[in-house]
């Protein structure tokens, strides 16, 4: 193995998994409130274009590198209606295999060894891996619950900063839940342009939110597409996780910076999934009223049962996750254990997003109402 392999931890969930397996094989059953991957289908319009791009021998072929124009022109007509944010899609607009990939390509389009890349703790693994993988030196930035799970990014030392290259920054976040206000983003915009470093917005929840709260995008904000790109996914927003399908919108020298790293890498994005991904954001208004209903539903379920519980969590006004405060006396990974093995339920232990997760543990509510209220009846029999 090489050395970047060896610095990094196995996959958050892969290790996860494993266990999960373990007790699956020993006849638990096993309710899992691990991964975030939606439960519900994708909406039909989407699968029946599938169908017939599929058919489409044009589609048979290499994909352009920066996605079809029809897909890129179909986010920015999106991008109009729901941000109001005008974008011109030949250059301000990049597909990707998942907003995953190029979350975790970026650093290597700008990160040399010794530069620091600016990462939310708890946040999203792969910020913090990509990074390493590019030689880059993550410095944290804590996202504590006093300050509604925002970094203060007064308190990043001079030094730091002059070194940074790239900041993440993840609203509506995974995994706390939190949401940023306009305010915050522009205290961002100013923030990179006085340090000149390139802000990378994580949006892949932007439609997921809740009673009637509508997520802002970062590209809203004044100066914002000068500073950074925002990160979009069409995998909680349509359930489209395994389709692998996402974009990148903003800046377009660092949006062409990423697509220098990805001609050498990938080679684009099938292009039958590219016109599935288009029906669907020229089909649909976002978000989607069904989905939206069905997680508010969960939500209020599950917020009730582990209050009555008597375990501390807020009610989200956005993300499917819940992120829940460890009773005292135990750590994050004790308290993962005791309720995989004592009530066969999969959570995600709040150390796995990073140090300061530490004392947390996220439940993602993409399974069915019925099994959240089992597992709150089972909850309620495990002593803790
Ligand atoms: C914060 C965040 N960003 C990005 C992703 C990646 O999504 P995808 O690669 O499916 O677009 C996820 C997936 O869980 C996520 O939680």
């Amino acid at each position: 193995m090489a050395k970047r392999i060896d610095q990094i931890p196995p996959y958050l969930f892969a290790e996860i998994d494993k266990k999960k397996e373990e007790m699956r094989k020993r006849g638990m059953d096993i309710i899992d409130l691990g991964i975030g991957d939606p439960d519900l289908p994708t909406p039909k319009p989407i699968i029946e274009r599938l169908k017939v791009a599929a058919e489409n021998s044009k589609n048979h072929r290499y994909p352009s590198y920066e996605g079809m124009i029809e897909f890129r022109a179909a986010v920015a007509e999106w991008y109009e209606r729901r941000f109001g944010v005008r974008l011109n899609p030949q250059t301000e607009v990049l597909s990707l295999i998942g907003s995953k990939e190029g979350i975790a390509h970026i650093p290597l389009a700008f990160v040399n060894p010794g530069d620091i890349v600016l990462v939310p703790s708890p946040g999203y693994p792969v910020y913090r891996v990509a990074t390493l993988f590019a030689g880059g030196t993550p410095f944290f930035l804590p996202l504590r619950k006093e300050n509604g799970f925002l970094p203060i990014l007064r308190d990043i030392p001079g030094a730091v900063t002059k070194k940074a290259k790239l900041l993440f920054i993840n609203y509506p976040n995974n995994p706390t839940s939190a949401i940023a206000e306009r305010a915050f983003f522009e205290e961002v915009v100013a923030f990179a342009q006085r340090h000149q470093i390139i802000v990378c917005h994580d949006a892949a929840y932007s439609e997921v939110a809740f009673d009637g709260y509508r997520p802002l995008s970062f590209l809203e904000v004044k100066g914002a597409r000068e500073v950074g790109i925002e990160f979009h996914s069409l995998s909680k927003t349509f359930n489209m996780t395994g389709w692998r399908i996402g974009f990148a919108a903003g800046h377009s020298g660092v949006l062409s910076g990423l697509g220098r790293v990805k001609t050498n890498i990938d080679s684009g994005l099938f292009q039958a999934i590219q016109e599935a991904g288009t029906e669907a954001l020229n089909h649909f208004d976002t978000p989607l009223p069904e989905i939206i209903d069905t997680y508010e539903r969960r939500r209020d379920v599950m917020v009730k049962g582990l209050g009555e519980i008597g375990l501390e969590v807020d009610r989200p006004k956005a993300t499917f996750y819940l992120w829940i405060r460890v009773p005292r006396g135990y750590t994050s990974a004790q308290f993962a254990t005791l309720l995989l093995e004592q009530g066969g339920i999969v959570a995600t232990p709040g150390n796995g997003f990073g140090e300061e997760g530490e004392g947390y543990f996220r439940m993602a509510l993409t399974v069915e109402e019925k099994r959240l209220k089992e597992a709150v009846e089972r909850l309620r029999k495990i002593k803790f």
